[in-house]
């Protein structure tokens, strides 16, 4: 967030973070001059979102969660948001059969260290947003490992 709002001057954010993460986000927005524009509302993706916006960013969380948790964080999203907004999915894909050494060696250390995380294919992102009224709009590859898969609600 504070790498878009530096970049793009007429931008504001919303930070919806955990409580006791929320002091973090709020000194690191503030040593790099954009905290004016932000507010922290507070909120738990596992309780229904009361934060409004237009762009929806969920950047490194879904490859943390199993499928259910996926749907239940990406439902609570969707309810909150208007038709007209989007949801942009910041991740790492993974490609079957095309392993790319970037991915995989993040993919193998999660699974070694935490289990449940792994890293997905467009199709297993496209398949959690159909369970949850939202549809893939497009997906943006990066110069670096990760891409941004957009969403909207349908
Ligand atoms: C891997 S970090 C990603 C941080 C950041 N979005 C990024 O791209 O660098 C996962 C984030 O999810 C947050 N998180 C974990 N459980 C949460 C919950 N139940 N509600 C809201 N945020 C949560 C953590 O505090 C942490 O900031």
């Amino acid at each position: 967030m504070a790498a878009i709002l530096e970049k793009h001057q007429d931008m504001r954010g919303i930070l919806v973070e955990q409580p006791e993460v929320l002091l973090d986000g709020e000194h690191l927005l503030s040593a790099r001059g954009v905290r004016d524009r932000c507010q922290f509302p507070g909120g738990r993706f596992f309780h229904p979102i009361s934060a409004k916006g237009e762009v929806w960013t969920i950047s490194q969380v879904l490859h943390d969660w199993p499928d259910a948790d996926c749907r239940a964080i990406l439902l609570n999203c969707k309810e909150a948001m208007r038709d007209t907004d989007r949801l942009l999915v910041m991740e790492m894909l993974t490609v079957p059969c095309k392993p790319d050494p970037r991915v995989s060696i993040i993919d193998m250390m999660m699974l070694l260290y935490f289990g449940k995380a792994r890293q997905r294919t467009v199709d297993e992102y496209s398949e959690l947003f159909r369970a949850t009224g939202l549809a893939l709009a497009r997906v943006l590859r990066t110069a670096g490992a990760f891409s941004i898969v957009e969403a909207r609600p349908v």
